[in-house]
Order: structure tokens, then C-alpha cells, then sequence
């Protein structure tokens, strides 16, 4: 098993270019399956969830081809049955279903897996489907989909596409958007989705689809409406730079202290985690393209932190916010609203020195703790990420274990902590 040996204490100095955003490129490779055409995704980061997903991709019958940061897809769907293993790897297996159903009428799919921060339910995304005229059959481990049945103009029973439909999601998720777009860009009439997620990567989606021909419109700020059309074609495709991988960079740099050069940042994406940033003692600035952060590596505390939805603080940088608090200048409250358990990494931290309360869904971080080098495990992805940067802050030597939760968000994370000065390896 693979781990990160760190050794704390260095300041952070250089130059990252970031690839793109994880949540951006899974629903894109699943967005690829609507047309038999070739699809091409740049910039992809080599990271688990994206090579999880390619061999989803390649079990349904695509034809997939990775050329350095390059995804090339194309073909028909050929089986329409997502193997065990691999849903229960990756939570984005769930909006495959969108896809499958919209392009080849069925999918089956054991519940999908990923972090273990929370029920998860998928209840928004079957109810959805349901009312596009899927029929969805779950046992206690799979969800078998279907699209309706019709007779044709010879009187035989043929699968018929899914029909446009007035939906609303009585609770934001971004799968659930995510899943509802792409089953019904290709369905009869027109769809309404109302009260839909806004973050950058839901957009994201929308311009790729868009590109390749489907007819999405934004309405206000959280309704989509969607015409269904007869067919995509295919197109090359960049996606949005990973917002959560800049956080993440962001908040080692506030710990540690140093100057860090981020580019290709999409600056505008990242202001919920850099008002924050700059509220507590880093400063940050963007010119032509480029974000500068600086810091003293002493941060200040906050008195309090909520996540939501986008435009919100994002669930995403809960962990690392609550790590770089434990040793800010005073008491800081983060409540966790997306998720109802993502505080599992809380007990690891505390065995680098954190002096972290749980209160419901609320984190009391008492900072001013003087993180020491001790053995800890990712928990989840994010929350093993906060480790890292725990790691790279406390005094001694630190060793973060089950680093394969990591892996599946962030490329090489050790090289680029490396190269930026940080004492860290992979043993
Ligand atoms: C996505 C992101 C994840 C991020 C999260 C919230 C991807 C691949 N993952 O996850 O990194 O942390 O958004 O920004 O893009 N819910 C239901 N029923 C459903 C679906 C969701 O109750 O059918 C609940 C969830 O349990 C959670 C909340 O809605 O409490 C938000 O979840 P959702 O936005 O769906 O997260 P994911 O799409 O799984």
C-alpha cells in the first residue's frame, strides 16, 4: 500500500498550471456517449475517478483512446450494463444513466459508490427519470432503467425515446442536473428543469452539449430548458480548470506561506474560497490569466464558515478550510450543510495535535494547535487532501496512508507539492 511520507516545515514558492476540473470531465465523458461521433477532451488530469470512468466507458462498448492529457471516445453503446466493481468504485457512474437511456432506451447499474461522506441518495435522479417516462425498476442492489415501450407503424413493440417533461428538484444536486440534461437532450419535446444546480461545471456541460448540437437555454438563474433534438455530432472539447485542485493549492500556501503562481485559473470560479482567502491574512491577485497567492503562513481565524451550493462555499474545501483554521489565531465555526457526514477526517487530524470539536453539523476549531508529524489515513478524497496539507504545515514527519482516495481527485498531488518545495513523497 501506498503512502505520502511529509516532512513539515517548508515554505511554498513556484509555478502550477491546473488541468481540468474532475467534476467537469466525468460528465463530459459521459456526455461523449450521445453521439457516435469522435469526441475530444483536453486537458484531462490522470487521476483514478477519470481512468474508472474510461473503463466504464470501454465496457459499454466506446471505443476510448487517452494520448497524454487528450480522451478521444467514439462508437456505439454496445452493452448497456455498467459492471459491479466498477459503480461501486465511483459515484459518477450515476449519471451514466442519462446517457444510456438517452442514447441506446436502458441501463442497469448496481448503486454507485465514491466518498463515504453522507446517505448519498440517488432518490432525485430516479424520480427525475421517472418523470421523463423511464421505467425504473431497484432491487435492494441494482436499478435496472428502461425507456417506455410503443408499437410502431407495423404493430410491433419497439423502445420508444423519453419524452420532455416539467421537472423540479426539490433539493440542488449536481448529479441530479447532471444525469436529467443528459437524458433529456435527446428526448421528444421540450424538458423544464427548475431549481437546478449553478456550479461551473453544470455550465460546463451545457456549453459542450450545446456545441455539439443539443439545445439547452438558461433561464434566470436556476432553470434550464431543454429541446429535445434527433441528434449530436462530435466536437473537441476544454474543460473549466479544477477549482477544488486551486482551493486545495490555495490553502497549503496560507498554511505554509510562500508565493504561489497558479495558471490557466479561472479566477471568477474561486471567489467564494478566495474572499475568504484574502480575509484571512493571504493576498491574492489575477492578472492577465495568472493568480498570484501570498502568504505569511499565518492565517486568521474565521468566526464563521457554512458550505452550499455554487455560488456558495463549496462542501469541497470544507476539510481544508477547517484544517488551515486548526492552527489560525483563534476559535472559527464551519458548518457542513451539503453533506451530512463529512466530518470523518476530523478524528485523523486530531492525531497531528487539531483541537476540533463536532456539534451536529458544525466544527468548533479552537486554532492556535501546533500541528506534530504523526500516521494518519484518508478518510475520503477531500478530507485526505486536508491531511496532506496538515502534513506539510506540522512539526516532523507525518505519513498519510489509503492515499488511493487522493489519487482519484488529484493528479500527482506529491509532485506538485514537491516541486513547489515541500518535503514530500510517495512510498
Ligand atoms: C457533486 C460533486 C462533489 C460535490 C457535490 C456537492 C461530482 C462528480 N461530484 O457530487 O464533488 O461535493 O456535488 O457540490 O461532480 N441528494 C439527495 N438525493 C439525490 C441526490 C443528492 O438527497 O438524489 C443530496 C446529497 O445527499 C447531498 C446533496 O443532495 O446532501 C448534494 O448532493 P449532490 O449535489 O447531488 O452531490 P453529487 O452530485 O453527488
Amino acid at each position: 500500500m501506498q503512502k505520502f511520507e511529509i516532512v513539515g516545515g517548508n515554505r511554498l514558492c513556484g509555478c502550477v498550471k491546473l488541468k481540468g476540473a474532475k467534476n467537469s470531465v466525468l460528465p463530459l465523458l459521459s456526455a461523449s456517449l450521445l453521439t457516435e461521433d469522435e469526441v475530444t477532451i483536453c486537458e484531462c488530469p490522470n487521476i483514478l475517478d477519470v481512468e474508472n470512468m474510461l473503463k466504464i466507458l470501454k465496457e459499454l462498448g466506446v471505443k476510448v483512446e487517452r494520448d497524454g492529457d487528450k480522451i478521444k471516445t467514439s462508437g456505439k453503446i454496445l452493452n448497456t450494463e455498467i459492471p459491479d466493481s466498477l459503480a461501486r468504485e465511483m459515484r459518477s457512474s450515476i449519471f451514466l444513466i442519462g446517457s444510456m437511456l438517452g442514447k441506446a432506451g436502458k441501463a442497469r447499474t448496481a448503486y454507485p459508490g465514491g466518498c463515504a461522506i453522507g446517505r448519498r441518495p440517488i432518490d432525485l435522479h430516479i424520480k427525475g427519470l421517472k418523470e421523463l417516462g423511464v421505467s425504473v425498476t431497484e432491487s435492494t442492489t441494482h436499478i435496472d432503467c428502461k425507456t417506455p415501450k410503443s408499437k410502431n407503424e407495423n404493430g410491433n413493440v419497439c423502445t420508444s425515446k423519453l419524452h420532455g417533461a416539467d421537472i423540479y428538484f426539490e433539493k440542488v444536486s449536481v448529479g441530479a442536473t447532471e444525469n436529467l440534461i443528459l437524458a433529456s437532450v435527446l428526448a421528444n419535446g421540450r424538458t423544464i428543469l427548475r431549481n437546478v444546480a449553478r456550479e461551473p461545471e453544470i455550465c460546463d456541460l451545457v456549453r459542450m452539449l450545446n456545441a455539439m448540437g443539443a439545445q439547452i437555454k438558461v433561464v434566470g438563474s436556476s432553470i434550464l430548458e431543454i429541446t429535445g433534438v434527433e441528434s449530436l455530432h462530435g466536437i473537441v472539447y476544454t474543460p473549466i480548470p479544477d477549482r477544488i485542485v486551486a482551493g486545495t493549492l490555495m490553502v497549503a500556501v496560507a498554511m505554509c506561506g510562500g508565493e504561489v503562481q497558479i495558471l490557466n485559473c479561472e479566477a471568477n470560479h474561486l471567489k467564494a474560497i478566495t474572499t475568504k482567502l484574502a480575509n484571512s491574512s493571504c493576498n491574492i491577485t489575477t492578472r492577465y490569466g495568472i493568480t498570484l497567492i501570498e502568504s505569511n503562513g499565518a492565517p486568521a481565524f474565521m468566526r464563521a464558515l457554512a458550505t452550499a451550493p455554487y455560488p456558495g462555499f463549496p462542501t469541497d474545501m470544507q476539510a481544508q478550510f477547517v484544517t488551515m483554521m486548526s492552527i489560525a489565531n483563534g476559535t472559527s465555526l464551519v458548518s457542513e450543510k451539503v453533506f451530512e457526514n463529512r466530518f470523518g477526517y476530523v478524528e485523523e487530524l486530531k492525531k497531528l495535535g487539531a483541537d476540533i470539536e463536532i456539534v451536529h453539523d458544525i466544527a468548533v476549531v479552537k486554532g492556535n494547535s501546533k500541528l506534530k508529524g504523526a500516521t494518519v489515513k484518508a478518510t475520503d478524497l477531500r478530507g485526505g487532501s486536508a491531511l496532506v496539507l496538515a502534513g506539510l504545515k506540522a512539526e516532523g514527519t507525518t505519513y498519510v496512508e489509503d492515499i488511493f482516495h487522493i489519487d482519484r481527485g488529484y493528479e500527482s498531488f506529491e509532485i506538485m507539492l514537491s516541486e513547489l518545495g515541500a518535503n514530500i513523497k510517495r512510498i
